[in-house]
Order: structure tokens, then C-alpha cells, then sequence
């Protein structure tokens, strides 16, 4: 099955900023944790990977970061503009296609709340690996696989496409993406060269159950430039 398209929420990406971006558990839980598990980034050069409308970027940069970015939806490329103006670099770009940065470019790359739009994870990964430099490090921030989403078919260790509907403030808004377990991110990481450092399963307001997923990846130095792990991503 193929992946969503990497522009689908140019059809509500207003709606979807002034809904999500304030009093949410995007807003109130997972940045936060985003922030402090990326830890001290005063002069760092971090990317931020399907930026939506720029808050994290926003945010890194009132941190004494310097950051860049990107998105596949045009309309949400245009939000962060009228966000942030026109300094920081950024573009519409597929995380699915070969990223235009150089190798070594950048402290950090963090990807939040994105990477599950993309069916195969291997190949992002090794571009975020790719970029980073040598003490560099990559933040994922994903839902979390135990989470029970409606209308989710299938068994807990498929990658199952999830083709959703959201309800943004009383509008309905059809939304595609990827359920996968566990271990196939933790496969995706090791083939692209990446080690897990720091993993948290965030729930919301003490609920008990698992909301999100955050992984801190660092390189892992034994793998080399050219990491082939032996697990295969499911
Ligand atoms: C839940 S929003 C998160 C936005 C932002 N990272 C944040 O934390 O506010 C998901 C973002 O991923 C973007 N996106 C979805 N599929 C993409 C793809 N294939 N390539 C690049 N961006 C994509 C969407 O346009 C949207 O802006």
C-alpha cells in the first residue's frame, strides 16, 4: 500500500494549527518532552523535519538554536513562514525523498509527530544519519504503537496503514498514516546506523495508558557510514 500524500494537510492546515497548537497534548506534553529530552542546544544547528507550522522551531530558536526546516505541505510551509518571517531556510520537501542538506550539517535533526506518514523508515533514518554530525543526534517523535487507534485492523506486530478521520474541533478530517511495533522502528534505527540512547513512552494527564513515543538516536560509531543491520524492517 502506498504512503499517504506527504501534502495532505494542505486541505486543514489552518484548522489544524489553531486547534493543536494550544491546550493539547501535542502542545502540553509532547513538545515539552521533545525539548528537554533534545537537552542544552544554545548554538547548535538543528533541522526540523515535517516542521508543520514551525512551533518547535520557534521554540529551538528561543533556546539560542539555529534552526531549518522543512515540511511536505506547501500550506503548512506558508504558516510557519508568516510564523517565523523569512530568516530561517525552509522548504517543502518529502521525508521520503533524499534530503537537500549537506552531509554533516547539522547538531541535531528532529522529526516530531511525522515519521509515522512514511511506510519505510530505513531510508529516512539513514538521511537523518547522513546529516547529522559525528556527535550529533536524531529525536523521533512518534505515536506510540500500543496506542488504540479506532478502526486499527490487524496484529500488533504488522505495519498496518491506518486511513482515520480526526475531529478538529467538531470538523471531521480524513488522515492517513502508519502503525508499526516496536521492533521494527528499533531495525529502521540499526540499519540506518543509529542506536537507541534514551527511549520515553509519554501518557496523557497520568491516564496509564501509552500516548507517545519518543527516541533519542545517537550514531552508532561500530556500524560505520554504511550500517546494514541484520534485522529486516516489518
Ligand atoms: C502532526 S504534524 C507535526 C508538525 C510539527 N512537527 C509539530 O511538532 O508541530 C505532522 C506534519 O508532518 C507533515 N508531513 C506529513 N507527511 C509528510 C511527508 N511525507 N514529508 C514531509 N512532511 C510530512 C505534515 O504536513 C504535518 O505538518
Amino acid at each position: 500500500m502506498a504512503d499517504p500524500d506527504p501534502s495532505q494537510y494542505n486541505d486543514f492546515a489552518q484548522l489544524y494549527r489553531d486547534v493543536v497548537e494550544v491546550g493539547t497534548p501535542c502542545a502540553e506534553v509532547e513538545r515539552p518532552a521533545v525539548l528537554k529530552m533534545l537537552g542544552p542546544i544554545d548554538g547548535a544547528e538543528i533541522l526540523d523535519a515535517a516542521c508543520g507550522s514551525g512551533p518547535l522551531i520557534a521554540a529551538l530558536s528561543r533556546s539560542g538554536a539555529r534552526v531549518c526546516g522543512f515540511d511536505g505541505s506547501p500550506a503548512m510551509v506558508e504558516l510557519a513562514r508568516e510564523r517565523l518571517g523569512n530568516e530561517p531556510d525552509l522548504r517543502v520537501h518529502d521525508l521520503s525523498s533524499p534530503l537537500p542538506y549537506g552531509d554533516r550539517s547539522f547538531d541535531a535533526v528532529v522529526c516530531s509527530l511525522a515519521i509515522h506518514y512514511v511506510r519505510h523508515w530505513t531510508p529516512v533514518l539513514r538521511e537523518f544519519r547522513r546529516v547529522i554530525r559525528a556527535e550529533g543526534r536524531v529525536l523521533l517523535s512518534t505515536h506510540h504503537p500500543f496506542r488504540v487507534i479506532d478502526g486499527a485492523a490487524g496484529l500488533y506486530l504488522e505495519t498496518t496503514r491506518i486511513d482515520d478521520v480526526w475531529d478538529l474541533n467538531g470538523t471531521p478530517v480524513p488522515i492517513s498514516y502508519w502503525r508499526r511495533p516496536f521492533q521494527s522502528m528499533a531495525s529502521a534505527a540499526q540499519r540506518a546506523g543509529l542506536m537507541i540512547r534514551r527511549l520515553s513512552e509519554l501518557d496523557i494527564g497520568g491516564s496509564g495508558q501509552p500516548h507517545f513515543l519518543l527516541l533519542l538516536l545517537h550514531p552508532d560509531v561500530e556500524a560505520g557510514d554504511a550500517a546494514t543491520g541484520s534485522e529486516v524492517e516489518t
